[in-house]
């Protein structure tokens, strides 16, 4: 078991280079599957949920090699469409693999996924959409057996919820489907352009995305490509918090601009001078944050992002006044609170807002990580804190932050990870 300690207190200053978005990388992984011949994809970050969806890529009979950031995927010899249980629980992204195994195979059988538990996670729209286009779908004891009743075909789906999830099961299906599939209501979430444009240099046809309404023509045959993964969105967001929370000066470098839109101008509130160019950030914080002056309410992108909402709680817990969050995407997204109020923060939740008085000060503590972002607003807080804190459950955050500890001493922070 590892942890990380955290000696708070130091200013973070200076360059950093972003690493590739988990949520990007992990559905353009299952993609590779309907492509014939060798995707080449660089920019892969090096994280546990990468490993887990390269074991399942390999499971189905593909084969998935890394070397450094870059992961090579054939799936030429993919034969298999059945995922056991216990890789599907590893994480949320496994049930990808549904729609990328329908478009290949035409039949698959997965389970509910893991994941971070941020409240119930169901997949009904993913199952009625994907019923839609043809496919049978039955629960047999917790098995989700999937088979097509001849050949899968194009389908208008309009989705209840503008779900990432839902929307890229339906892409993956819908690209070797017979016919045209159209989207209503699909997510606009930055990772689905990735995911579409991935697919595009494989030989797909995919308009509309990054809209509300996209349009996907089935081909009957894919091609490998090269592809360079995004920057992560949300990684950049965690690393402009911890400046934020310590005063701190940063440029950030391979930034996905256009995507940190929502969060920058939210940050901006707190009085931090922000620049942009066009794949850097520039960041200056004052030593004393402003509360935000609007209440911060998690919306579906270009909303502001339910991934950055613990982060941002984080940096403003010694801002001068009183900021609201009103969580609107999961249930129960503020199970990092106790741990930031055990550092001494003032928070209290009320349903689905939190509001949170600045203090003075705040102090190390030992703390757990409860989920990946929950656990990296510990780390935010614990650079702002005085003396050092202990943060166990470490595998939640290694999910999602490529070496988090070398990035923050790179930048000045004092933060090491031990074996216990
Ligand atoms: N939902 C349903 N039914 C469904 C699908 C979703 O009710 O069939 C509900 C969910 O329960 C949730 C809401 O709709 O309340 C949003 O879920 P969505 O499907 O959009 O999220 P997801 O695909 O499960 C992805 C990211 C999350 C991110 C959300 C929202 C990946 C692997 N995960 O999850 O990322 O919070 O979109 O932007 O892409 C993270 O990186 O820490 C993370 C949790």
């Amino acid at each position: 078991m590892q942890k990380l300690i955290v000696d708070g207190g130091q200013c973070l200053c200076g360059e950093l280079s972003l690493q590739g978005s988990k949520n990007s990388a992990l559905p353009i992984m299952a993609a590779s599957l309907l492509a014939e011949g060798e995707c080449v994809l660089t920019g892969c970050p090096k994280l546990t949920d990468i490993y887990s969806a390269s074991r399942i890529l390999n499971h189905t009979g593909c084969r998935c090699r890394f070397s450094g950031n870059t992961a090579v995927i054939n799936s030429e010899s993919a034969d298999k469409s059945s995922i056991p249980e216990k890789m599907m629980s590893e994480m949320r992204s496994s049930i990808i693999f549904m729609g990328a195994l329908l478009g290949r195979m035409g039949e698959c059988t997965v389970s509910c996924p893991g994941g971070c538990e941020l409240g119930p996670r169901p997949i009904d729209m993913h199952i009625s959409a994907l019923k839609k286009m043809g496919v049978e779908i039955n629960d047999n004891y917790g098995r989700i057996v999937c088979r097509a009743k001849g050949k899968i075909h194009g389908a208008r789906i309009s989705l209840p919820f503008p779900s990432v999830g839902a929307t890229e099961n339906v892409i993956l299906c819908a690209v070797k489907a017979e016919g045209e599939t159209i989207i209503n209501n699909a997510a606009r979430e930055p990772e689905i352009s990735d995911l579409c444009g991935f697919l595009r240099a494989c030989g797909a046809d995919i308009s509309g995305d990054g809209e509300s309404r996209i349009i996907i023509r089935g081909k009957t045959r894919l091609h490998g490509c090269e592809y360079g993964i995004m920057s992560d969105r949300i990684a950049g967001a965690t690393y402009m918090c911890m400046t934020a929370a310590t005063g701190g000066e940063l440029i950030l470098t391979n930034a996905c601009v256009n995507a940190e839109e929502s969060f920058i101008s939210v940050l901006e509130q707190t009085g931090c001078s922000i620049y942009t160019g066009k794949d850097r950030i520039y960041l200056k914080c004052p030593r004393k944050l402003k509360a935000l002056s609007e209440r911060v309410r998690t919306m579906p992108h270009p909303g502001f992002p339910t991934d950055a909402q613990a982060i941002l709680m984080a940096a403003i817990l010694k801002s001068d006044g009183t900021s609201v969050f009103e969580e609107n995407i999961f249930d129960c997204r503020y199970r990092h609170t106790d741990a930031l109020i055990k550092m001494g923060a003032d928070i209290q939740v009320l349903g689905k807002a939190a509001v949170v008085k600045g203090v003075s000060r705040l102090y190390g503590a030992s703390v757990d990580a409860t989920d990946l972002r929950g656990g990296a607003a510990m780390a935010v807080a614990a650079l702002a804190a005085e003396g050092t804190t202990e943060i166990g459950s470490i595998s939640h955050i290694d999910r999602g932050y490529e070496r988090i500890e070398e990035a923050v001493t790179r930048l000045g922070g004092k933060m090491r990870r031990v074996s216990v």
